[in-house]
């Protein structure tokens, strides 16, 4: 059976460093609130004119190829999670291969919401599980800060912009992506999404005027779906596969609010040290957060570990996945 495996990850985070105190310059919010309620103590924002999700997408997959040593017309596929891509069309993941001299394969966006990097991953898995793909890479990028409104308290504390890449490829080996499980509630629409700018209701003056080309989150809805639903299809995955939180080297669940993260973390019985957590300095990048952990405790992952990814969002859309980690730590 051939299996998917990740066989190495890049991240990428713009340079600016929005703190909390600088937030609580533009609207009524204290560090104190936002840490004890989010979580959160920073985020990296694109600042440059002119520069979209490729912008951080470029330079994770560049490094991806460079740490990896694989040439740009090896890779048959890109997948690219994003609810910010640079335009409605066409796709960003094409234009992240153009800059990337990526001209033998084929890709495409997909919007998940903040699911966006495990529905890629779990679609990438199917490209490479069918033989019929060699290299595949799985982008999450994201300019989150190109949809939040930085004067409605409620939202703009929460997001940040950053990217992370993984390279797919074929092994025949117990590793690799092993069992997943993916779902989704339209009901969700209601509670997160952005009024315009889709074909619904295109930009007009009064879009603009009405603010809603906006991030729009009912905050608390939210929360209780995401604390349940992922705890609920991460006990699923993981009561199939036999797995405990004995033999489970890490979970890494989505980081949205520390307060999710706990709340999972504690209704699956795992203790802290096994959940991977980094959403204070990164704040929630949407389709960048997995990647960005993995990327962070790459050097602490052993070659089939069993790790567990789980996400909530925007759809809705939720999920988990159990993996084989394929590599010890590389010099
Ligand atoms: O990744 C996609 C999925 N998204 C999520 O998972 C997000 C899920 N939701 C959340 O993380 C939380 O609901 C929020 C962080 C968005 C909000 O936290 P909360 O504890 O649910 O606060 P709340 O919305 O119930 O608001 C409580 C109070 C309100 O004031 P009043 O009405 O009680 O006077 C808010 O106006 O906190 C106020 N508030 C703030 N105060 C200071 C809201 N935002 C802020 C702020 N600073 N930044």
């Amino acid at each position: 059976m051939i299996r998917a495996a990740i066989t190495g990850i890049e991240v990428y985070v713009p340079d600016y460093i929005l703190t909390n105190e600088e937030l609580s310059r533009m609207v009524d919010t204290s560090d104190e609130w936002i840490m004890t309620r989010i979580g959160i103590k920073e985020r990296h924002i694109i600042r440059e004119e002119g520069k979209g999700s490729s912008f951080v997408g470029v330079r994770a997959v560049e490094q991806l190829l460079k740490k990896t040593n694989t040439k740009p017309e090896e890779i048959d596929f890109v997948i690219c999670a994003t609810v910010t891509p640079d335009y409605q069309f066409p796709a960003t993941a094409n234009i992240i291969m153009d800059k990337c001299g990526i001209r033998n394969g084929f890709g495409y966006d997909l919007n998940a919401g903040c699911s966006g990097f495990l529905y890629s991953l779990v679609t990438g898995t199917q490209f490479i599980e069918s033989g019929r793909y060699k290299k595949g890479i799985v982008i999450g990028a994201e300019k989150m800060s190109s949809i939040v409104d930085y004067t409605d308290r409620n939202t703009c504390c929460i997001f940040g912009d950053g990217s992370g890449a993984v390279l797919l490829e074929p092994t025949t080996e117990d590793i690799g992506v092993i069992d997943s499980q993916l779902l989704s509630d339209g009901v969700g629409a209601a509670h997160l999404h952005q009024k315009a700018g889709g074909s619904v209701k295109p930009a007009s003056h009064e879009t603009i005027d009405n603010r809603e080309h906006f991030i729009y989150q009912e905050g608390q809805a939210v929360f209780k779906w995401a604390v349940s639903k992922m705890s609920d299809v991460t006990e699923e995955v993981m009561k199939r596969n036999n797995l405990t939180v004995d033999n489970v080297a890490y979970l890494i669940p989505h980081q949205a609010n520390l307060r999710i993260i706990d709340a999972v973390g504690k209704c699956l019985g795992f203790p802290p040290e096994k959940v991977m957590v980094n959403i204070e300095r990164y704040g929630n990048t949407t389709s960048a957060t997995l990647a960005l952990c993995l990327h962070e405790w790459e050097n602490k992952l052993r070659k089939g570990d069993n790790l567990v990814l789980t996400t909530f969002g925007a759809g809705f859309t939720w999920g988990a996945v159990y993996l084989k980690w394929a590599y010890d730590p590389k010099e």
